[in-house]
């Protein structure tokens, strides 16, 4: 029986990349997403849509409770719904800065709490995978600090249950991004992204296969020994 992982914000660029990619790989896929529409478009064999508001602490326990009675637990999980609002600092409105926090950081966090409760007593390294951003790291590139801070704080939550969980053979790792081309690019003007696209070294923006190929690699059995890192994907751009 095919091993089952979840996936949030399965129907974003990134989400529905990583979830080719797992399927391929021959995992049984749970997607989470609060477009129902397009779950819909990506039903295949092996995947099971939930839509799911994230930002719903509540939704996301059903989900995992509903993941249980009908698969029996969960094996791995891909923490990657998260979006980048841009108000800047010191003009962010409180509840933009509650947003990004939530759906960036506490909806991973609530997931992983589920997921582990379901992960007790499956064979093997059972995976964490969050996906994260360079901008946590690169300070020159136009990201706003709510998120930045989002996603820094998501790779502490990596390092901290890797550590809690090494022994229980649960591996938990976060991938940082740079530009990847998705529908998020529509959050920035043509003049930042043109920007930020032309500072890639390879001239390009990077494809979400071309993430979801690094995620495929860190829940396959040569992913079995990472934990605790957070692997940054930016063709050398922040090499000094
Ligand atoms: N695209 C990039 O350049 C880039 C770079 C670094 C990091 N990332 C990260 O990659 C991840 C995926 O982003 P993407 O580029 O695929 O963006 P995207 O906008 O294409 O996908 C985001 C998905 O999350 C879903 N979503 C949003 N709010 C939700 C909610 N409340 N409940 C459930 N689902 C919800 C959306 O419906 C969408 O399908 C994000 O965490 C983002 O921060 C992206």
């Amino acid at each position: 029986m095919s091993k089952v992982a979840v996936v949030t914000g399965a129907a974003g660029g990134m989400g529905q990349a990583i979830v080719t990619r797992l399927l391929a790989d021959g995992w049984a896929v749970v997607g989470f997403d609060i477009d129902a529409e397009g779950l819909a478009a990506m039903a295949q064999d092996g995947f099971a849509a939930m839509v799911v508001d994230l930002m719903d602490p509540e939704a996301i326990r059903g989900a995992f409770a509903e993941i249980n009675s009908m698969l029996g637990g969960v094996d791995a999980l891909v923490n990657n719904a998260g979006t980048c609002f841009m108000s800047d600092f010191p003009d962010i409105p409180e509840d933009e800065l509650e947003r990004q926090m939530q759906l960036n950081f506490s909806s991973a966090f609530h997931c992983c709490q589920a997921a582990v409760k379901l992960m007790t007593g499956r064979d093997g390294v059972r995976k964490i995978v969050n996906i994260s951003s360079n901008g946590a790291y690169n300070f020159d590139v136009f990201d706003p600090p709510h998120y930045r801070a989002s996603k820094a704080a998501l790779d502490t939550l990596t390092k901290d249950l890797a550590r809690r969980y090494a022994t229980e053979k649960i591996a938990v790792n976060s991938i940082a991004p740079a530009m990847t081309e998705t529908p998020l690019f529509g959050v920035l003007t043509e003049d930042v992204l043109a920007k930020a696209v032309a500072a890639m070294p390879h001239g390009r923006a990077m494809q979400p296969e071309e993430i979801a190929a690094w995620v495929g690699f860190l829940m396959s059995p040569a992913g079995d020994v990472s934990s605790g890192n957070v692997i940054i994907l930016n063709q050398g751009r922040d090499v000094r």
